[in-house]
């Protein structure tokens, strides 16, 4: 691939946090030309990337100056206008995903209608703007219901559970205006299904892993999911369909319900690399970053198996105390197989701050140790009492 002279990168990367980070460390290996706008010189990619231009994507002229440099912008984030992005589209800015795609992901009823039409099982669910909308849907689906912000969710933050009609108006107090309303579901699993694909139609997809979330954050991933095999299949198929009807480049990222009747319900979409794919760098062939890069230029894809039969993965948080991970990165590192992930973030409580990764043969013994050097990041007070 030769960038022509005046857009000197191949890839232009909206974002800088993690995601853009991890993506750059593939970039390098693949010595690919990459720039990253960030909104702040401070964010966890902007630290370490020489390239850098500093703005917001929602600022027109910051992105239509970054766009100038690159032939090829993509996403690690989706607070984007989709608006702007259709605009540059059409202008000849060449976006991957495309900006139809963009507008589907940031918005979860656009999630929900696209799963419709595709049918693809996912919670009953309905719009809604006011509380006598979520009445209304619970009438025909019973409570409790589930309550999301439309748009601009994440880490649980636009999500609420509402047991009663009583507790829906302060439920709804901070949530903004658009709404949707789901059936709760009970779950016995939560699952995540992450493909790559290429503009040119190939698709990879890696192993279900199973998610473990706490408080609407996920906290643990592990393959193998123990999920029978002809649910990794609809969840492969169903997240083969959404790329193909978008036409999604890079990394599609689908997080599923597993029902305690053994049934598979899409919950969201991300198009981009995702929290759910961080185990691929050490335990497949081929990282999600990697694969992200070679699907958005069109490059072949890479092998999605796994390198172990049993591999953990477990998010780092900042400690309650305000203490830093990076003061215990020695006393982690002891943790035999711990491949550790910072990623160069203020500490602050709850903040996701790095992962750590073990590979082995047992699923109990890797997350066992997994967990160990997390908690010892994490200064849990329970870490030495396991060594
Ligand atoms: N309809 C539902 N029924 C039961 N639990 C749900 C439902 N929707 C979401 N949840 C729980 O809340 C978590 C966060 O919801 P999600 O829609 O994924 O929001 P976010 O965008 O913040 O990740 C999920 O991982 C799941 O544990
Ligand atoms: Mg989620």
């Amino acid at each position: 691939m030769s960038p022509r002279a005046s857009t000197p990168f191949a890839c232009g990367i909206i974002g800088a946090g993690q995601l853009a980070r991890m993506t750059l460390q593939a970039a390098i290996d693949l010595d690919l030309p990459v720039a990253i706008l960030a909104a702040h010189p401070a964010d966890s990619a902007a630290r370490v990337w020489p390239h850098v231009e500093i703005g917001s994507p929602k600022d027109e002229t910051a992105l239509r100056r970054f766009a100038e440099r690159c032939a090829v912008l993509t996403f690690e984030h989706e607070l984007v206008d989709p608006d702007l992005l259709d605009r540059l589209e059409s202008e000849g800015v060449r976006f991957r995903p495309p900006a139809r795609a963009i507008a589907v992901v940031v918005d979860k009823r656009a999630q929900r209608r696209l799963a419709d039409r595709l049918g693809i099982p996912q919670p009953a669910w309905s719009p809604a703007t006011s509380p006598e909308d979520v009445v209304a849907f619970a009438r025909r689906h019973g409570w409790p219901t589930v309550v999301k912000a439309a748009r601009g969710g994440y880490d649980g933050r636009g999500v609420r559970l509402v047991a009663t009609p009583d507790s829906l108006a302060t439920a709804l107090s901070d949530l903004p205006a658009e709404l949707l309303v789901e059936a709760f579901v009970p779950i016995a699993a939560e699952v995540s299904q992450v493909i790559a694909r290429r503009p040119s139609g190939e698709v990879v997809a890696w192993p279900l892993v199973e998610t473990v979330q706490r408080d609407g954050v996920c906290t643990v991933l592990r393959y193998p999911s123990g999920m029978p095999a002809e649910l990794e299949r609809a969840a492969r198929e169903a997240a083969t369909a959404i790329a193909e009807a978008l036409d999604v480049a890079g990394i599609l990222a689908m997080e599923c319900f597993v029902t305690t009747d053994g049934a598979l319900l899409m919950n969201e979409l991300a198009f981009r690399p995702h929290n759910t794919g961080h185990w691929t760098i050490e335990g497949t062939v081929t990282s999600q970053f990697e694969n992200h890069l070679r699907g958005v230029l069109d490059l072949p894809l890479g092998r999605t198996e796994p390198t172990a039969p049993a591999v953990c993965t477990v998010n780092v948080f900042g400690p309650a105390d305000g203490s830093d991970p990076r003061d215990r990165l020695a006393r982690a590192l002891a943790v035999p197989g711990a491949r550790i992930h910072l990623y160069g973030k203020e500490p602050r409580p709850g903040r996701k701050l790095g992962h750590v990764t073990v590979l082995g043969d047992r699923p109990d013994e890797v997350r066992k140790r997994a967990q160990l050097a997390a908690d010892i990041l994490m200064a849990n007070s329970t870490a030495e009492a396991h060594r």
